[in-house]
Order: C-alpha cells, then sequence, then structure tokens
C-alpha cells in the first residue's frame, strides 16, 4: 500500500465544553474513495473544517503529502489541492453559475495570477464550460446561484470545487436529498472523478452511496472514531450497527 496523501493524526476539535472531535486519526491513501459516516451531530463536518483549514484543532495534526497542513488558512489548503462542498449549498450571491465557477478557478488554484489558463492553453471560460457541462449545468450557466433549485446548487458546489483543480476532494453530503436516479447519477460522477486522479473523502448519509462508493469507511460517533475498514466490515461492526440503533435509512 502506498503511504497515505493525508495524515489525520490524534485530532481533537473542543468547542468550549463540547468536544466534538476526540482523538480522531486515519490515513487517506491516493486515488481512493474514502467515506465517513456517523449519526447526526457526530463530529463529520467538524472534521472537514478542520481539513479544510476553517478550523484550527485543538490538538493533533494534519498533514498532505508529508507536509504538516495544521491551522494553515482555508485559501493557502484549497491552493495545495484539497477543496470542498458545503453540507448546505452557499453560492457566492449575486453571480452567476458561470462567475460562482470563475472564482473558483481564479482564486482556488496553486497558480493564480495567469488569469485561469490551463497548462494545456484552454482559457477560463472554455475550462468552466468544460467544468459546467460535466456536472449537467451548461444550460444553466447564465442564471444566479442562488436562483438555482437544490440539486443544481449541489452541482454548482461541484464545479467550483473542480474549479480548484484539487488533488483531494472533500464532499460533504453530496447526494443528501437526491432521488434514487439523481444519487445513482451523482455516484457515477463521483467514480469519473476518482478515474481522473483525484482522491475523494466524502461525508453521506445515503448508505447506497457510501456502501457502494467507499472502498474504506470511517464511523464518527460522539467525535470518537468507532470503526474503520472496507463496507462489509463496517456494517457488520457491532459498535456501527449500535450507534445507529432507532436511525433507519430508508436507502
Ligand atoms: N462552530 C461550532 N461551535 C459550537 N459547536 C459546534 C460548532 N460546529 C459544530 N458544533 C457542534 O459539534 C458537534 C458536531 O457537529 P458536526 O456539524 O460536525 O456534526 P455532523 O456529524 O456533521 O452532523 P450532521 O450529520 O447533522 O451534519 C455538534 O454537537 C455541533 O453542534
Ligand atoms: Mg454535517
Amino acid at each position: 500500500m502506498s503511504p497515505a496523501m493525508l495524515e489525520v493524526r490524534d485530532v481533537s476539535m473542543n468547542f468550549g465544553a463540547l468536544r466534538a472531535l476526540d482523538n480522531v486519526g486515519f490515513g487517506v491513501t491516493e486515488g481512493t474513495i474514502t467515506g465517513i459516516i456517523g449519526p447526526n451531530g457526530a463530529g463529520k463536518t467538524t472534521l472537514f473544517n478542520v481539513l479544510a483549514g476553517k478550523y484550527r484543532p485543538s490538538a493533533g495534526q494534519v498533514t498532505f503529502f508529508g507536509n504538516d497542513i495544521t491551522g494553515f488558512s482555508p485559501d493557502r489548503i484549497c491552493k495545495m489541492g484539497i477543496s470542498r462542498t458545503y453540507q448546505s449549498a452557499r453560492p457566492f450571491p449575486g453571480l452567476s453559475v458561470t462567475n460562482n465557477v470563475r472564482v473558483a478557478l481564479l482564486y482556488g488554484r496553486a497558480d493564480d495570477g495567469n488569469g485561469g489558463e490551463s497548462t494545456s492553453g484552454q482559457s477560463a471560460d472554455e475550462q468552466i464550460g468544460e467544468i459546467l457541462d460535466f456536472v449537467e449545468l451548461g444550460n444553466q450557466a447564465a442564471k444566479r446561484g442562488e436562483d438555482l433549485i437544490p440539486i443544481e446548487r449541489k452541482r454548482l458546489e461541484l464545479a467550483r470545487a473542480l474549479a480548484t483543480e484539487p488533488r483531494l476532494l472533500l464532499l460533504d453530503e453530496l447526494v443528501a436529498g437526491l432521488t434514487p436516479s439523481e444519487t445513482t447519477e451523482m455516484m457515477a460522477t463521483i467514480r469519473t472523478i476518482r478515474g481522473r486522479g483525484v482522491t475523494v473523502l466524502l461525508i453521506e448519509h445515503v448508505m447506497k452511496a457510501v456502501m457502494g462508493l467507499s472502498e474504506n469507511i470511517i464511523v464518527l460517533h460522539h467525535g470518537e472514531m468507532i470503526a474503520e475498514g472496507d463496507p462489509e466490515a463496517v456494517s457488520r461492526d457491532e459498535s456501527v450497527i449500535a450507534a445507529y440503533l432507532g436511525f433507519q435509512q430508508e436507502d
């Protein structure tokens, strides 16, 4: 097994008296899809907020390709190649779909300052068009981000994250609220992204999606990592079953 691209070591995050993450540690291998599950309030989004630099952890360390990135700013972490989507989609107010993606493309990449031209000489507009087609928002390009329906907002979240050219993509409940057929479609999109060499870490409550996509699954409960393993092992794990009792998933 190749060494982990991302290493999370003994990370804890306190909010006052609340310990939202308690000594969490795991590694993510480049080229894989890793799922993070756990009941509401387990600390999943808080973990993303630590990885993406929104919060400096109260304790512990995060390394990316061996570099300590603990406490780096969100901007710096994004430019290093970690980008994220938000659980509740947050389009930039007043901006068109195209310009939402443009902001990410111009300011979220390591090589910003070159007008967004790609290494192969593609203009920013050409790249934005391709990204929007890829997430099936090509025909909504002129609309304002906030005028999109919820599913389209999720696609815009993904488009913006992709525009920064991530090496590690953090997806926070990207399929939540989608119909079964939309979920299947989004799962295929995520597989395609991984196929292009992007490593994926995804938080999901929809078991069909997380079990179907992930090679490795991390289970959080009350801020603690209670299990880690392949989908089959995790779904048979007694502490995982206990954590989910009374928390039925229909799909
Ligand atoms: N900025 C904050 N200040 C105080 N408490 C916070 C903050 N962010 C998260 N929390 C608390 O930390 C705990 C974990 O929250 P988090 O959002 O990480 O859960 P989650 O696993 O993503 O849940 P969900 O599945 O509902 O999205 C919760 O009790 C939450 O209220
Ligand atoms: Mg969350």
